[in-house]
C-alpha cells in the first residue's frame, strides 16, 4: 500500500471514529498498521477492561473472537464489531460445551476456572475467568483446594507450578503459535546472545518456561523490558510483541524466541478491514442474554479479584 492511500485510509478511520463515537481496541499480536488508529493497544486483562469503561457506542476489536466476544459480554449495550469474522482462537476452539460438561462431571467437587481465551458458552460454565496477567493471583486468592482450568494446559501447568499447595487438573487445549518456541531454541539463543534476559509468555512448554528471567503476559513483557537496564531480550511469545518492542525501544536489541512464533488468526485484520467495519458496521458480534449473563459472572468475578 502506498504512504497515500495508507494516510487517506487512517484519515477516514479518524473521521468515522469521531462521526460514530466508536473507539478501536487492538491486542499487541495485531499486524503493526493497527497501533495508527488504536485508542487502546495492550494484553486481554488491558483490553477487557478498557470494554467494560468505555463511553464509546461502538467497540471495533482488533482482535481474536473471543476478545470481541468478551467486550459484548461486559458491554452488551454497545455494538461490539470483529473487522474480519475469521479471526478465531485455535486454542479457545479446542473445547465445546459437551467436552466442558464431561470434564466437569469427572471432577464434580472443583472450582472451575476458565482462560479468557474461550467462548462465551465456556465462561457461563465456569466460577471465575483468568487471563494470563492475573492467573496465578486468581487461582491463589480461591477459597478452593481443587480446581479445574480450561482449556489450555500450558498456563495450567505455569499455574500449578506457582501454587503448589492446590491440586489442579487442566484440560488438554493448548496454543499452537506458543507451542512452537522450543527449549531447545532457547538454550541456542542464550549460548549466542550471552546477556540476553528470556521473557516468556506462559502459554510456553514448561520446558521453556523454566529457562526464562521473567514469565508474563503480552503487556507484562512489554512492561519488564520498560523497567529493564539490559539491553538484549529473548522474545518468547507471538511476533506482534517483538515488533512492538523494536518500534519502541530501537536502542536496545531483541530476537524472537522462534520465527514460526506467529499467530495467523491475529494477522487477518489490516487498516483496510478496520475501514470496511466501521463504515458498515460489521462484523457483528452477539452474545445470547442467558449465556452473556452467566459468563458475565465469571468474568466480573476475574475482575473484581484482579
Ligand atoms: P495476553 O494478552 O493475556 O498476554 O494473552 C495472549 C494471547 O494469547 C491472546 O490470545
Ligand atoms: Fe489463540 Fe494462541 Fe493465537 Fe492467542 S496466540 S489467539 S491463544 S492461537
Amino acid at each position: 500500500m502506498s504512504l497515500g492511500t495508507k494516510s487517506k485510509i487512517i484519515d477516514s478511520i479518524n473521521k468515522l471514529k469521531k462521526e460514530k463515537n466508536a473507539v478501536i481496541l487492538a491486542h499487541c499480536y495485531q499486524n503493526i498498521e493497527i497501533d495508527e488508529v488504536a485508542d487502546f493497544v495492550g494484553d486481554s486483562l488491558y483490553l477487557s477492561r478498557q470494554a467494560a469503561q468505555t463511553g464509546a457506542d461502538i467497540i471495533v476489536f482488533a482482535g481474536v473472537y473471543f476478545m470481541a466476544e468478551t467486550a459484548k459480554i461486559l458491554s452488551p449495550s454497545k455494538k461490539v464489531l470483529l473487522p474480519r469474522k475469521e479471526a478465531g482462537c485455535l486454542m479457545a476452539d479446542m473445547i465445546n460445551a459437551r467436552e466442558m460438561k464431561n470434564f466437569k462431571e469427572d471432577h464434580p467437587d472443583a472450582c472451575v476456572v476458565c482462560y479468557v481465551n474461550s467462548e462465551a458458552q465456556i465462561k457461563a460454565e465456569s466460577d471465575v475467568c483468568c487471563t494470563s496477567s492475573n492467573a496465578v493471583k486468581i487461582v491463589k486468592s480461591l477459597p478452593e483446594q481443587e480446581i479445574i482450568f480450561v482449556p489450555d494446559r500450558g498456563l495450567g501447568a505455569y499455574i500449578a507450578s506457582q501454587v503448589p499447595e492446590k491440586k489442579i487438573t487442566s484440560y488438554y487445549g493448548f496454543c499452537p503459535t506458543h507451542m512452537r518456541i522450543l527449549p531447545a531454541e532457547i538454550d541456542r539463543l542464550k549460548a549466542r546472545y550471552k546477556n540476553a534476559q528470556v521473557l516468556v509468555h506462559p502459554e510456553c512448554h514448561m520446558e521453556v518456561i523454566k529457562k526464562a528471567d521473567f514469565v508474563g503476559s503480552t503487556s507484562g513483557i512489554m512492561n519488564k523490558v520498560k523497567q529493564s537496564h539490559a539491553q538484549s531480550f529473548i522474545i518468547a511469545t507471538e511476533r506482534g510483541v517483538l515488533e512492538r518492542l523494536q518500534r519502541d525501544y530501537p536502542e536496545k536489541e531483541f530476537i524472537l524466541a522462534s520465527e514460526k512464533a506467529i499467530c495467523e488468526n491475529m494477522k487477518w485484520n489490516r487498516l483496510e478491514d478496520i475501514l470496511i467495519s466501521l463504515e458498515k458496521e460489521v462484523h457483528e458480534v452477539l452474545v445470547e442474554e442467558e449465556t452473556r449473563k452467566k459468563a458475565y459472572m465469571a468474568i466480573k468475578k476475574m475482575l473484581d479479584l484482579s
